[in-house]
């Protein structure tokens, strides 16, 4: 069964710009990892459709299967048994390198821990994934530039992490996870390290780039708090989907932010 109980409106949004092809369609998936004495079965046959524009959050307890979900989806790791369809193409059957390169044209990643270059500035922080392609250098600083822009963090393109806050660090990791216009956008615990006020700006900017330039998220999170900025949230247990479900009463974080009182000046970009 392919669950397909996304957000409507998206799924409306997307039929009429003539872009029906789902990002990320799932079948059947198990994965099993066989390296310990005992396999393990860390996802039993999921099947999940997630629609161009959707912002997912993926919940669970520790243990459930989520980063192994997001691996598959990433491009990381291979399903044990199922497909996977992205953005059309059968990336079930493709071998490391073809993985390698589908992975740098169509998701950008933001993980818990940043994973930025420390002795690199933001700005080549955020071209690193452009090195990858053909693009004549001058055309990837004025890209990278762009990005950091929409992050807020135009100012601060010759800083280097260790100059930076956690937030602002987290901006760097976003703007270059975007550098490559990816179909689609990946995180894992992206708020895990941050602070509550900065856990809603890095929300916002989520939701900025998800409202304002369509661009598919899925996000996996702890907190309910966080997973309820998301259009959609799938809760996974022991290695299966649990529930399903659109976010009735879904938190706006820009408005939250504006209502908050004013952040302390070291906080400012
Ligand atoms: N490389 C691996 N080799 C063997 N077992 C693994 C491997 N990666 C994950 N597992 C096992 O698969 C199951 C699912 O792990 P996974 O990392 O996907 O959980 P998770 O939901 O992301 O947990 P957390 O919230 O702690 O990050 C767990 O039982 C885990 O021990
Ligand atoms: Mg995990």
């Amino acid at each position: 069964m392919i669950w397909r109980n996304g957000q409507q409106s998206t799924a409306v949004e997307a039929g009429a710009r003539g872009l029906a092809t789902p990002v990320i369609a799932l079948e059947h998936i198990h994965k099993v990892y066989a390296t310990g004495s005992t396999p393990v079965h860390a996802l039993r046959d999921v099947s999940l459709t997630v629609e161009r524009g959707e912002f997912v959050a993926i919940m669970g307890a520790s243990g459930s299967g989520k980063s192994t979900l997001m691996n598959i989806l990433g491009c990381l790791d291979r399903p044990t048994r199922g497909r996977y369809l992205l953005d059309g193409i059968d990336a079930s059957r493709l071998n490391r390198d073809e993985r390698a390169d589908i992975r740098n044209r169509k998701i950008g990643f933001v993980f818990q821990g940043f994973n930025l270059l420390p002795r690199t500035s933001a700005l080549e922080n955020v071209e690193l994934p452009l090195l990858y392609t053909h693009l004549p250098a001058r055309e990837r600083e004025l890209r990278s530039r762009r990005a950091l822009a929409l992050v807020g963090l135009a100012k601060r393109e010759s800083s280097h992490p260790n100059q930076l806050s956690g937030g602002q660090q987290q901006r760097v990791a976003i703007a270059r996870s975007l550098v490559n216009d990816p179909a689609l956008l990946l995180a894992d615990e992206p708020t895990g390290n941050l602070d509550t006020r900065t856990s809603i700006e890095i929300m916002s900017i989520f939701q900025s780039l998800n409202r304002e330039r369509g661009i598919t998220i899925v996000l996996v999170t702890h907190e309910a708090d966080i997973a309820n900025y998301a259009g959609r949230i799938i809760v996974v247990r022991d290695g299966r989907i649990l529930r399903d479900y659109a976010v009735e009463r879904r938190r706006d974080a820009a408005y939250e932010l504006a209502n908050l009182p004013p952040p302390d000046e070291e906080d400012a970009a």
